[in-house]
Protein backbone atom coordinates (compact mmCIF):
# COMPACT_ATOMS: atom_id res chain seq x y z
CA UNK A 1 0.00 0.00 0.00
CA UNK A 2 1.25 3.64 -1.10
CA UNK A 3 2.58 5.66 1.68
CA UNK A 4 1.34 9.24 1.68
CA UNK A 5 2.56 12.32 3.06
CA UNK A 6 3.18 13.20 6.44
CA UNK A 7 1.33 9.93 7.39
CA UNK A 8 2.86 8.60 10.68
CA UNK A 9 3.69 5.05 10.80
CA UNK A 10 4.78 2.96 14.03
CA UNK A 11 6.46 -0.13 14.86
CA UNK A 12 4.18 -2.53 16.84
CA UNK A 13 7.40 -4.73 17.96
CA UNK A 14 10.14 -2.39 18.89
CA UNK A 15 8.35 1.40 19.45
CA UNK A 16 9.67 3.06 16.28
CA UNK A 17 8.19 5.91 15.12
CA UNK A 18 8.65 7.18 11.82
CA UNK A 19 6.63 10.10 9.41
CA UNK A 20 6.49 9.87 5.62
CA UNK A 21 8.07 13.22 4.22
CA UNK A 22 8.28 12.09 0.58
CA UNK A 23 5.70 9.41 -0.07
CA UNK A 24 5.96 6.09 -2.42
CA UNK A 25 5.30 2.81 -3.06
CA UNK A 26 6.92 0.72 -0.81
CA UNK A 27 5.87 -0.90 2.37
CA UNK A 28 7.38 0.31 5.26
CA UNK A 29 8.36 -2.58 7.45
CA UNK A 30 10.65 -2.43 10.63
CA UNK A 31 11.25 -5.41 13.27
CA UNK A 32 10.56 -7.75 9.98
CA UNK A 33 6.91 -6.41 9.62
CA UNK A 34 4.69 -3.56 8.26
CA UNK A 35 4.59 -0.73 10.73
CA UNK A 36 1.27 0.17 11.41
CA UNK A 37 -0.02 3.31 10.08
CA UNK A 38 -1.55 5.81 13.22
CA UNK A 39 -4.97 7.20 12.27
CA UNK A 40 -5.95 10.79 13.36
CA UNK A 41 -8.32 10.56 15.95
CA UNK A 42 -10.93 12.64 17.50
CA UNK A 43 -12.37 13.29 20.63
CA UNK A 44 -15.67 14.40 20.89
CA UNK A 45 -16.55 13.72 24.28
CA UNK A 46 -16.58 16.93 26.58
CA UNK A 47 -15.57 15.42 30.31
CA UNK A 48 -12.07 13.48 30.87
CA UNK A 49 -8.73 13.85 29.54
CA UNK A 50 -8.58 15.83 26.52
CA UNK A 51 -6.46 14.67 23.59
CA UNK A 52 -7.31 17.08 20.44
CA UNK A 53 -4.92 19.85 20.06
CA UNK A 54 -6.48 23.57 20.23
CA UNK A 55 -5.54 26.29 18.10
CA UNK A 56 -5.88 29.92 19.99
CA UNK A 57 -4.90 33.14 19.78
CA UNK A 58 -2.97 34.38 23.10
CA UNK A 59 -2.35 38.64 23.64
CA UNK A 60 1.00 38.68 21.80
CA UNK A 61 -1.09 37.63 18.84
CA UNK A 62 0.43 34.10 18.40
CA UNK A 63 -1.73 31.39 17.88
CA UNK A 64 -0.84 28.02 19.56
CA UNK A 65 -1.77 24.82 20.54
CA UNK A 66 -2.57 23.85 23.97
CA UNK A 67 -3.44 20.60 25.08
CA UNK A 68 -5.55 19.91 28.58
CA UNK A 69 -3.50 16.35 29.12
CA UNK A 70 -1.07 14.64 31.45
CA UNK A 71 2.27 15.65 31.33
CA UNK A 72 3.53 12.57 33.12
CA UNK A 73 6.30 10.31 32.71
CA UNK A 74 4.20 7.26 32.22
CA UNK A 75 1.44 9.38 30.01
CA UNK A 76 2.07 12.07 27.94
CA UNK A 77 2.20 13.95 24.30
CA UNK A 78 5.17 13.43 22.94
CA UNK A 79 5.04 15.94 20.61
CA UNK A 80 2.74 18.41 18.57
CA UNK A 81 3.01 19.26 14.85
CA UNK A 82 1.31 22.34 12.99
CA UNK A 83 1.07 21.80 9.26
CA UNK A 84 -0.50 23.97 6.30
CA UNK A 85 -4.08 22.27 5.26
CA UNK A 86 -1.74 21.68 1.69
CA UNK A 87 0.94 19.60 3.36
CA UNK A 88 3.73 22.78 1.90
CA UNK A 89 4.94 23.27 5.55
CA UNK A 90 5.47 21.00 9.06
CA UNK A 91 6.59 22.83 12.17
CA UNK A 92 6.90 19.76 14.98
CA UNK A 93 7.97 20.67 19.40
CA UNK A 94 8.72 17.93 20.71
CA UNK A 95 8.07 17.20 23.91
CA UNK A 96 8.79 16.04 27.57
CA UNK A 97 6.83 15.29 30.96
CA UNK A 98 6.52 17.99 33.26
CA UNK A 99 6.26 20.71 30.06
CA UNK A 100 3.31 22.74 29.10
CA UNK A 101 1.71 20.79 26.55
CA UNK A 102 1.90 24.00 23.99
CA UNK A 103 3.56 25.29 19.94
CA UNK A 104 3.99 28.94 20.37
CA UNK A 105 3.86 29.29 16.87
CA UNK A 106 2.96 32.36 14.45
CA UNK A 107 0.31 30.62 11.91
CA UNK A 108 -3.12 31.77 10.24
CA UNK A 109 -5.34 29.31 11.70
CA UNK A 110 -7.68 29.10 8.71
CA UNK A 111 -4.52 27.85 6.91
CA UNK A 112 -3.32 24.77 9.43
CA UNK A 113 -4.11 21.31 11.11
CA UNK A 114 -3.05 20.56 13.75
CA UNK A 115 -1.84 16.80 15.10
CA UNK A 116 -0.29 15.57 18.94
CA UNK A 117 1.38 12.62 19.75
CA UNK A 118 0.21 10.86 23.14
CA UNK A 119 2.99 8.06 24.34
CA UNK A 120 0.01 5.63 25.34
CA UNK A 121 -3.43 6.85 23.52
CA UNK A 122 -1.75 7.61 20.09
CA UNK A 123 -2.09 10.35 17.21
CA UNK A 124 -5.18 13.31 17.64
CA UNK A 125 -6.13 15.67 15.35
CA UNK A 126 -8.31 19.28 16.53
CA UNK A 127 -12.14 18.18 16.93
CA UNK A 128 -14.18 19.40 13.76
CA UNK A 129 -17.78 20.86 14.62
CA UNK A 130 -18.96 19.85 11.18
FE1 LIG B 1 -3.37 10.14 26.55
Amino acid sequence: MATEKLQIYKCEVCGNIVQVLIPSYGELVCCNQPMKLQEIQHDKSEVGEKHAPVIEMREDKKFVTVKTHPMLKEHYIQFIEVYKKDKSELHLKYLNPDEIAEFNINCIPEEIDAIEYCNIHGLWGENKND
